[in-house]
């Protein structure tokens, strides 16, 4: 089969680890029979420097018309980060409808040992995070600062409207059911409206789901159950800025957030899949950027549910997945996931050893 991807890199680490990702996806190509035409262009603090503008008109359009996005990270924290996720990473999540963001997190064995929590913690950990992505105190309005007597105000709206809410909890719901059947919705809503909105409907939902588990968990708590009993969870889904926060921890889980991809989807179709942006949910890195020492695999694993989710192509996610797994059982570590003493492969030789691993079957 054919597909057109675009391909934006972005900033700091962002190049780095998408050139792995292509080369993968490549891999595949060659080893299914399948032909991926990919487009690249520039996105984040490269763009700003070039167009003066962190994405262009014609970028977010060519987006639109492909098959799926890979998508590596944008930002500068010494110029104006605000206004690239305004012009760049806001603009793709919202104007293309990508309101699910799934954040899976995986517990690979051979990678027990590199965290700092205890490997009967972390011991069999395989849950997906479903985090709202176009909605909540990133889009509401108002959002702003001003001056009074009083001295400086600010702002944010944490909105969100029935049809928000219910499409995503279908998300969670639809997961859970072809996973291990448990849900777990968090809020806060013992103080937040939005947040009682969110629990009323999950609770109403959950009669359509009578196959499914429903737990509902205050945002503070989940956090606290997250490192102590994760194996506990299989689907978590929440408001935007709890998913943030959450993932952000759950990450620690899987060894690095060098580990950590993610799918942004838009409206599921008939048969399933939807129009998505794959991006590893690590950022630019600017501290590592251009040595060679990012992992590669969490962008590599965005491929994986890139061929799951947009094309319709599981046997070829699971086989990238495997060759994942495959390298890293042979000892491959990229610095962020080597024990100490151990000795750290590059960005590159990482990619490689997930090409070589696929192409072998
Ligand atoms: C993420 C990131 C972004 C977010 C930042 C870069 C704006 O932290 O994708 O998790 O908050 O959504
Ligand atoms: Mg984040």
């Amino acid at each position: 089969m054919q597909f057109d991807i675009v391909v934006l890199g972005g900033d700091g680490i962002g190049p780095e680890v998408v050139a792995e990702g292509v080369r993968v996806l490549q891999a595949v190509g060659k080893r299914f029979g399948h032909t991926f035409n990919l487009t690249e262009d520039l996105v984040g603090a490269v763009a700003l420097k070039k167009y003066d503008i962190a994405m262009r008109p014609e970028t977010l359009e060519r987006a639109r018309r492909s098959h799926a996005i890979l998508f590596g990270a944008v930002g500068d924290i010494t110029g104006d980060d605000a206004r690239i996720m305004r012009e760049a990473l806001f603009p793709l999540r919202q104007k293309l409808g990508l309101f699910a963001n799934l954040r899976p997190v995986k517990v690979y064995p051979a990678l027990l040992n590199a965290t700092s929590l205890k490997p009967e913690v972390l011991q069999g950990v395989d849950m997906m995070v479903v985090r709202e992505l176009t909605g909540g105190l990133y889009f509401g309005r108002p959002k702003r600062q001003w001056r009074s007597a009083a001295g400086r105000q600010g702002v944010d709206t944490l909105r969100y409207s029935e049809r928000e809410i219910e499409r995503i909890l279908k998300v969670g719901f639809e997961l859970a059911r072809g996973r291990r059947k448990h849900l777990t919705s968090v809020d806060k809503a013992n103080v937040l409206e939005t947040s009682v909105l969110w629990r009323q409907m999950a609770g109403e939902m959950a009669a359509d789901y009578p196959d499914v588990r429903l737990d509902q968990m205050y945002v503070d708590a989940c956090s606290m159950q997250l490192i102590r009993w994760p194996a506990a969870f299989d689907v978590i889904v929440t408001e935007n800025t709890f998913g943030d926060i959450l993932t952000d921890e759950a990450s620690v889980l899987a060894g690095s957030i060098g580990m950590a991809p993610s799918a942004s989807l838009g409206k599921p179709r008939r048969d399933g899949t939807a129009f998505g942006l794959y991006e590893p949910i690590h950022g630019t890195a600017p501290d590592i950027a251009g040595q060679g020492k990012a992992n590669p695999l969490a962008t590599i694993l965005s491929v994986a549910m890139m061929l799951r989710y947009s094309l319709g192509l599981p046997k070829e996610a699971q086989a990238v997945e495997r060759a994942v797994e495959q390298v890293l059982e042979k000892g491959y570590r990229t610095p962020d996931i080597a024990a100490a003493g151990q000795r750290a492969v590059s960005t590159a030789q990482m990619g490689q050893a997930v090409v070589d691993a696929v192409g072998q079957g």
